[in-house]
């Protein structure tokens, strides 16, 4: 059933599965057969879901790890200074590929730093994988390696993403209401 706080659904969860199972087909196509590690490195918190499913339906052996990162100050997305609240702890990178798994890419900001980050950091490789994309809304030249679904700029929730931290289990993305928001 729809949650009342939603205007519509813009991602099933029908939808959201043959996501998951395309792009984990394409990573698992294009990951095999290295010696190198491959770890999903999944952004707090919005990418949990997203990472859940992904990781059980790529076929290859895999490690997770997580990282949390804010802006510093306050609606300070645009300044482009991403602060690590929750670094990688691992010391040697050098014999690991990083695929950074996000909810949703919007300025592009966190991505690009991370990508930036892991790489000076020495990791093998540093690649991105997106269940949502709003590339109207991007403010850095950043292009995920691998994207479920680009969407319009609306509010959205579920399946991960929230609204001042509610809605994050819906099982499907939706548009939230803008009376919900804009009170
Ligand atoms: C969201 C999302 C990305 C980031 C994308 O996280 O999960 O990490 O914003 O925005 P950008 O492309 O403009 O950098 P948020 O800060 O909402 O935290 P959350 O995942 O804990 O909800």
């Amino acid at each position: 059933m729809i949650n009342k706080d939603v205007e519509k659904i813009l991602v099933s969860e029908q939808e959201i599965l043959e996501i998951v199972k395309s792009i984990s087909a394409q990573i698992t196509e294009d990951y095999k057969g290295r010696d190198s590690k491959l770890l999903l490195l999944g952004i707090l918190k919005g990418s949990v879901v997203f990472m859940g499913d992904l990781m059980k339906h790529i076929a290859l052996p895999l490690e997770i790890d997580f990282m949390k990162v804010s802006s510093y100050g306050s609606g300070t997305k645009t300044s482009g200074n991403v602060n690590i609240v929750l670094d990688i702890h691992r010391n040697d990178l050098s014999n690991i590929d990083i695929l950074i798994v996000e909810d949703i890419v919007d300025s592009g900001k966190t991505l690009s730093y991370l990508c930036e980050y892991l790489t000076l950091k020495g990791a093998k490789s540093v690649k991105t994988v997106t269940l949502l994309d709003k590339p109207s809304r991007r403010e850095v030249d950043f292009v995920p390696d691998y994207t479920g679904k680009q969407i319009p700029d609306e509010f959205v929730i579920g399946y991960g993403l929230d609204y001042d931290e509610k809605y994050r289990a819906l099982p499907y993305v939706g548009i939230l209401k803008r009376e919900v928001y804009s009170n």
